[in-house]
């Protein structure tokens, strides 16, 4: 069975006042705890008393309670939790939000009968009483991911276990985070192509040229400016329109241009690789990604080669603007990740690699524009 640890995402326990979402919630949060995973368990009703209770009870209100509560539920699974949220609030926009931005987002309706649901509500909070349209103000989930009968058949830990054999088998490792037609957009600009100051410390630092992967070479400055110093130079790049610029570009020169990522060449040139450069490429992709990303790294190095990185940082103005989707993570016009130092170097050291050095980099961005700020790490896999 696939460990639910490697899963994080949010299961929305949901029904009508009655229904028994948050008994059933508190007990998928038990086997979540009980196999190791990082679970947290949220509740609606807890949820308003925590906010102080701005939000009233008309449809308006729960609505905007509602894109609350799951945006605080995409940035707590951002962080790698499996997030359980007892909570009515069904309404088809808040639905179809969780399913467009939350990965691994399943919808579980506890479906119980109208007189059941009354007749445990007199016994519990009596809500019942209080409003007397309560089941019209919300929609009855018609595509939830999976409905149980919750009248009684089924134990609480039963429904649990049930919701947790689904979310298993339905719930994927961490998708793609990257818009693609960001970067095709980017490179029909006429964007300025001069080879970095990592690459020109590089190629001072490093002893006779070799074999060099660059991953995400963009219009490729890069990877010219080392071909032009006898390296042999494989680039590659996710994005069509960037390698077709960089082949007419560089029509003569040595460098072999891939459309693609480090997976798509890590059997060819396995442990063949004297250098691997991935600058500005690693806030395009989540956690998941560049853990893969620098595992295929690892596989590409010869012994004693070695991986020069430059990230964005948490110091870098832009880490405050466009919106908080994880922490660290923000959506501008694409997806971006800005990391701290200690969160590069312990992944560089999960893929098996030793960091050699780490700094802070300031690169200047254009007229008028603060200067970027990067993390430079150099890390080499032993001898
Ligand atoms: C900001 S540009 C950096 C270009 C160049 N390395 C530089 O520093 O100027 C990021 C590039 O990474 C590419 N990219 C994003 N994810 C990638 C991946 N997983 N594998 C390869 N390229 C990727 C994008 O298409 C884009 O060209």
């Amino acid at each position: 069975m696939t460990s639910v640890e490697t899963l994080p995402g949010v299961i929305w326990v949901t029904g009508f006042s009655g229904a028994g979402k948050s008994t059933v919630a508190a007990e998928v949060w038990q086997l979540l705890d009980q196999s190791g995973a990082k679970g947290i368990l949220l509740d609606g009703d807890e949820l308003r008393d925590i906010y102080g209770k701005p939000y009233g009870y008309e449809r308006g209100d729960r609505v905007a309670l509602g894109y609350v509560n799951f945006t605080l539920c995409r940035y707590l699974a951002a962080q790698g939790c499996t997030v359980v949220i007892a909570a009515a609030g069904m309404y088809e926009e808040i639905l179809d939000w969780n399913r467009a931005h939350i990965p691994n987002f399943i919808q579980v309706y506890l479906r119980v009968s109208d007189t059941e649901r009354r007749e445990r509500d007199a016994r519990t909070k009596k809500v019942y009483g209080e409003i007397n349209n309560l089941d019209k103000l919300y929609d009855e989930p018609a595509t939830a991911d999976l409905t149980i009968e919750n009248a009684g058949k089924l134990s609480p830990v039963e429904a649990a276990e049930q919701i947790l054999d689904f979310y298993r088998a339905k719930a994927a490792p961490a998708p793609r985070a990257v818009l693609p037609p960001f970067w095709e957009e980017h490179y029909a600009q006429d964007v300025p192509n001069v080879p970095s100051d990592l690459a020109q410390s590089l190629a001072e630092s490093f002893g006779p040229a070799g074999r060099l992967i660059e991953i995400g070479c963009g219009r490729g400055a890069d990877a010219a400016f080392f071909a032009e110093r006898g390296w042999q130079v494989v680039a590659v790049d996710s994005s069509d329109t960037a390698i077709s610029i960089c082949r007419a570009a560089a029509a003569q020169s040595s460098v072999d241009f891939r459309i693609g990522t480090i997976a798509d060449v890590a059997d060819e040139f396995r442990g063949t690789a004297d250098l691997v450069l991935c600058r500005n490429v690693l806030d395009a992709l989540t956690v998941a990604e560049e853990a893969e990303l620098l595992r295929d790294v690892r596989a590409v190095l010869r012994p004693g080669g070695k991986l020069a990185i430059e990230c964005a940082s948490i110091l870098d103005l832009a880490h405050r603007q466009g919106k908080a989707i994880g922490p660290g993570e923000r959506l501008q016009d694409r997806y971006r990740r800005f990391q701290s130092e200690t969160a590069v170097r312990s992944a560089i050291r999960r893929a098996g690699l030793e960091v050699l050095s780490t700094s802070h980099v300031e690169v200047p961005r254009g007229a008028n524009a603060p200067t970027q700020v990067l993390i430079r790490v150099i890390a080499g896999l032993p001898a």
